[in-house]
């Protein structure tokens, strides 16, 4: 166990020792790795520290100082530490350290460190995983060249793979073998990496626009080969868009990724080679769906941007980590923007902040994008960290323009390059390039919570002049007492047209966008020119992650849905407008809804927009964008009145929803992704009127069961299953049986499975998810399976997660303790639906923290739960 007690930023210290190069030997065992571990240490300045390395879960053989065995009454040893005070140390500044130990890779379920996915070995360091190889200076400002030689078995274990270029190889006795790596850039031990086994190899290559070739790489599972294409030609346009964007090229002379079954999170970025949970890899058109496509291909280029942004400039320490992550999701961000809809993708981003990083930021372990105080760091790997993180890396760009983000990234890798620095690094950098004073806008670094943006208008006809007044709030908490104003980019468009687009109150009917700069608790503008009052369309482009206190009524909605130049204020007045009628039926289930919705509907439906568009207006906002707007929320009220205007709307609008849906299947190859988005989304829709259930099983045969395999399709598939389950339709049984009898030897697919079978929307749902538990292909030891029926239903089944009996928290809770004794990290990420009890109405509340009671008493409750609970049952 790592130690409990918790860390500060404002203890940060530089270390007192550094390591030059590391030379490691592994001889990979199941149950008895050996690592010897060869360091050259450097004593930094004149001082009389020990030197203190961090380890856990090793056995400790040997230790050789300067060629002297060390004795054990020189150190002393604990479960988290090795220290060897100073009078043991040798004279002189450095000195070599060579320390033996062994490892239980198979015993391994936290999948941290050294560990077996299936038949390979695999290591996954970041944050603290590398004290589990061996002891070592585990932080991320000390870093060393590695070289590192593999030994295993010849016949079990192909292919011996770790970081940088191969530079030996050969046979021992024994059919063992071995192979050594040399990486030139100095790294952080969380970049290591080791893999070794039996994999399919996909090979291919990269000029980068040096005309230097680089060798692609990717391993998978044998008999996978086909499915790493996507993943191939994904990283051929990741290199490329960093080389045009960013001018970033690619520096050693080999790129390897490699796809593994078991893995806690979505990929990592190790120096030259990248492990992925293979979900981020494989793809057909026959397994994967059109949003596992677009993730393999944003998942990729968001490990090979860290090449440089994380690997060659990486973090002075953890309480940073939104330096390289926030940064790199950005940049994914803007890549998957370039090669699709850049409109439909910011959607798509927003809609991931506003339902789950707002709700983090309101609950109780709400932190800043650069925490101050950790006690697990595995838990600060948040959307906060990432997804805010990248918003604030956004509104920069946005203040000081796209050159001067250019500038400030050169300015920044010519200043830190081989560095471990902070953020505070990369604000100056930014603020040196573009000449503009960031000292404010730092605080969205220190401060939490989603600021509030309270927007006043006042218009007089008599000079023409607009008036707009914004004030701003960040959340007043015990934890964050008086919180400053925050620089906040206001992008905003004045419009001068009605709705009805033949009223043009204005001469020139181009709307006024304008970039405001909020730095205050209160601001006023002026905007003259005016022969009406325009029409405000707020935060284009979403220009900050912000709530806002603005009601805007029907009119003024419909306006700027149909009249705005900013795609995404035409999105979200539609959200907005649709948002009103969740919250009026949330309280009144008999609320009427306006008719003029439909009309809204059909027009948006028969309008010029792209078809992805289309389908991002039309969807209703999901429970947790909804509930994110709302106080002392009652989910099962929340959850009815979302189903009702689905049926209002389905009902309303079902000619047009039909004539769509049966348009889009109409389309040949092109727009084939956007033509599958409205389509799906129309059926969701019409799947809740009995004459047009048979769609669904039409769709489920053409796409799953068709004489002609080419014409059969993942994304169809899923899409058509999701609506028997949520409508709980007569043929979903059958339909689940036959999707069984073909995938069970498709691991991910098997995972689609039985997510969709832990959301059925059904009073038996608590009978299916215990079959499904008892099911021979589910184990918790893998969290892609263990999240596919946990996950799935604490965060896709709602009604049944919030049911009144509290079964629906109780059966979270279990898994999760049962999940806590196999694999911490991910239990922790499993209580998160738990722990924002405080949003919902008391008698849930109630419920929820009583499960969360339950699991504060565990025996062996991990560092990771505790941290949580501790924060949610204060
Ligand atoms: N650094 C990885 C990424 O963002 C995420 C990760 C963190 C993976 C910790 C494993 C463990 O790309
Ligand atoms: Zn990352």
């Amino acid at each position: 166990m790592s130690s409990t007690e918790p860390r500060f930023l404002a203890d940060y210290r530089p270390a007192d020792f550094t390591i030059n190069t590391v030379n490691l030997s592994i001889e990979l065992a199941d149950t008895s790795t050996k690592v010897i571990n060869e360091l050259e240490l450097v004593k930094q300045g004149d001082h009389q520290q020990a030197l203190v390395l961090n380890g856990e879960h090793l056995t400790l053989i040997s230790l050789v100082l300067n060629d002297q065995p060390l004795h054990a009454e020189l150190y002393q040893l604990n479960d988290t530490l090795l220290t060897i005070p100073a009078s043991s140390l040798p004279e002189g500044d450095s000195f070599t350290l060579i320390i033996t130990t062994e490892i239980n890779p198979l015993e391994n379920t936290a999948l941290e460190g050294l560990f077996k996915s299936g038949d390979a070995f695999c290591t996954q360091c970041e944050a603290e995983g590398f004290r589990r190889i061996s002891y070592y200076l585990d932080r991320p400002d000390v870093m060393a060249t590695f070289t590192t030689k593999v030994t295993a078995d010849k016949t079990l274990y192909p292919f011996l793979l770790s970081n940088g270029n191969k530079i030996d190889s050969g046979d021992l006795p024994g059919n063992q073998h071995f192979v050594t790596w040399y990486d030139p850039f100095p790294k952080p031990c969380y970049l290591f990496a080791l893999v070794a086994g039996n994999f399919d190899l996909l090979e291919d290559k990269f000029t980068t626009m040096s005309g230097r070739e680089v060798a692609l790489e990717i391993f998978v599972d044998k008999g996978n080969l086909a499915k790493a294409e996507h993943a191939m030609v994904s990283l051929q346009k990741s290199m490329a868009w960093d080389e045009q964007t960013f001018g970033l090229e690619y520096d050693l002379d080999i790129y390897m990724i490699v796809a593994v079954d078991f893995f806690n999170m979505g990929a990592m970025e190790n120096k030259g080679l990248n492990v992925f949970n293979s979900k981020f890899v494989l793809a057909d058109s026959q397994c994967a769906t059109d949003s596992d496509y677009f993730n393999i291909e944003a998942v990729i280029a968001h490990e090979y941007f860290h090449n440089w942004t994380g690997n060659r400039v990486t973090c002075r320490d953890w309480f940073q980590l939104s330096l390289k992550e926030g940064l790199t999701v950005f940049r994914d961000q803007q890549f998957s923007g370039d090669m699709h809809s850049s409109a439909v993708t910011r959607i798509q981003n927003v809609r991931v902040l506003r339902s789950l990083q707002f709700a983090e930021d309101a609950g109780p372990m709400a932190h800043p994008i650069r925490p101050e105080k950790v006690l697990e760091m595995n838990n600060f790997y948040t959307l906060t960290v990432y997804e805010k993180g990248a918003e604030v890396i956004r509104m920069l760009h946005t203040l000081i323009g796209v050159e001067n983000f250019r500038k400030g990234m050169d300015f920044y890798f010519a200043r830190f390059d081989g560095m471990a620095v902070t953020c505070d690094d990369f604000i100056n950098a930014m603020s040196d390039a573009s000449g503009k004073d960031l000292t404010q806008f730092k605080l969205w670094y220190s401060q939490y919570g989603t600021p509030v943006i309270k927007v006043a208008q006042a218009f007089d006809a008599a000079t023409g002049i607009y008036t707009l007044t914004l004030s701003q709030q960040s959340p007043v908490t015990k934890k964050q007492e008086n919180p400053q104003a925050l620089h906040i980019p206001i992008k905003i468009e004045l419009i001068n047209k009605d709705f009805d687009t033949n009223a043009s109150v204005n001469t020139s009917n181009l709307n006024q966008t304008k970039l405001l700069e909020l730095t205050q608790d209160t601001q006023t503008w002026s905007f003259s020119g005016f022969s009406q009052q325009p029409t405000l369309a707020m935060l284009a482009d979403f220009s900050a992650p912000v709530k806002l206190d603005f009601s805007q009524d029907e009119t003024a909605l419909l306006t700027v849905m149909k009249n705005a130049e900013n795609s995404f204020c035409r999105w979200d007045a539609g959200q907005k407008l649709l948002m009103s009628y969740i919250q009026h039926l949330t309280f009144d289930a008999d609320y009427v809804i306006s008719p003029a919705l439909i009309d809204a509907i059909n027009s948006m439906l028969m309008g010029g927009e792209d078809r992805a568009f289309i389908a991002e207006q039309i969807s209703l906002p999901s429970f947790d964008e909804a509930a994110g707007l709302m106080i002392d929320i009652e989910p099962l009220a929340l959850f009815d009145a979302i189903s009702t205007l689905s049926l209002f709307i389905a009902q309303g609008a079902q000619q047009q929803l039909l004539a769509t849906y049966q348009a889009c299947q109409q389309v040949g190859e092109e727009d084939c992704v956007a033509n599958r988005a409205l389509k799906n989304v129309c059926l969701s829709y019409l799947s809740r009127l009995p004459e047009y259930q048979y769609l669904v099983a039409e769709q489920y045969q053409q796409a799953a069961n068709n004489n002609d395999i080419t014409q059969e399709n993942m994304t169809d598939t899923l899409a058509a299953l999701t609506c028997s389950a949520k409508v709980n339709l007569p043929d979903l049984s059958e339909q689940l049986q036959h999707f069984e009898n073909k995938w069970h030897d498709t691991t991910l697919v098997m995972d689609k499975w039985f997510a969709i079978g832990a959301s059925i929307v059904s009073d038996d749902i608590f009978t299916q998810l215990n079959d499904l538990l008892k099911h021979p292909q589910f184990t918790l030891k893998n969290p892609n399976r263990a999240r596919s029926i946990i996950s799935a239903f604490a965060m896709n089944n709602p009604k049944y997660f919030h049911c009144k009996t509290g079964k629906g928290y109780q059966f979270l809770a279990q898994q999760i303790a049962k999940m806590n004794e196999i694999n911490p990290q991910v239990a922790s990420r499993l209580v998160t639906p738990l722990i924002q009890y405080k949003s919902f109405a008391t008698a849930h509340q109630q419920l929820m923290k009583a499960e969360l009671i339950t699991l504060h008493a565990l025996p062996n409750l991990s560092n990771d739960l505790k941290e949580k609970l501790d924060a949610a049952l204060i």
